[in-house]
């Protein structure tokens, strides 16, 4: 399973958000070695599938595979193990599905080794306001709801939790320093918010605990990727 980032740059998961495999595969060629993992997401794969995968994989980063799963806990199963034989080394699920499948997720995984993927819950998605869930039946702050369903997925199976900037302090607090935390919603100093509501520079978020920090439109959209990925490791420090 890939090891928790030992360097600033390792610290960068970057989102290769497009329907072009050759694009993405372009931008993860000139981004190896000035991050940490290609992030490669349901436009990319809905466009062009495991295609797209290999295309990326052949810069030498590894691959986070963010299909966010949700389904029945024999269909996830059965998807974690057709995304194992990719060669990813990330892979989400939704923690709402329950813990029998984050924890047929996990068995899945299990399976390919000691290479397997490791298993990243996604809680509430950032795009949720506390009407958004209300109007679902959750009744309960976001926060809680977050903390609730990390903790379910944790005790079945996660490898680590995919949470906004926000919720980084509270659940590092609750869950202790050897979860592994993985942070989208990052913004560096002076760049856009995008549709992004609730951001932090990645400083911030490193100094707040966070892993990993998802990085896509400041570095994909910047005149310049390979600077601004350095740019953004030089601010995390040494
Ligand atoms: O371009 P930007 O930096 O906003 O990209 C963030 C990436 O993180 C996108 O690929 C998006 O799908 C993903 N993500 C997110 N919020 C979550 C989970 C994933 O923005 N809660």
């Amino acid at each position: 399973m890939i090891a928790r980032p030992a360097t600033p740059a390792a610290r960068i998961a970057v989102a290769l958000d497009t329907p072009d495999p050759a694009r993405a595969a372009a931008w993860a060629q000139a981004l190896a070695g000035h991050v940490g993992v290609a992030k490669v997401g349901l436009e990319l794969f809905a466009a062009a599938g495991p295609d797209a995968v290999a295309a990326v994989r052949e810069c030498g980063l590894p691959v986070f595979l963010d299909l966010k799963l949700h389904d029945i806990p024999n269909t996830v199963a059965g998807a974690v193990r057709s995304a194992a034989r990719l060669g990813v080394a990330m892979l989400t699920v939704h923690a709402a599905g329950g813990a029998a499948m984050v924890a047929a997720a996990r068995e899945a995984a299990e399976r390919a080794g000691a290479d397997r993927p490791m298993i990243l819950a996604v809680t509430v998605l950032t795009s949720l306001s506390a009407a958004d869930l209300a109007a679902i039946g959750v009744e309960d702050a976001p926060a809680s709801q977050v903390l609730r369903l990390a903790r379910l997925a944790m005790a079945s199976g996660a490898d680590g939790i995919v949470c906004s900037p926000l919720e980084v302090v509270p659940l590092r607090a609750a869950l202790g320093n050897a979860v592994p935390l993985i942070v989208p919603g990052i913004r560096p100093a002076g760049s856009r918010a995008d549709d992004q509501a609730r951001v932090m520079t990645p400083a911030e978020a490193v100094a707040a605990g966070a892993d990993w920090l998802v990085i896509g439109r400041p570095i994909t959209e910047a005149a310049d990727p390979v600077a601004t990925a350095e740019a953004i490791a030089r601010s995390l420090g040494a």
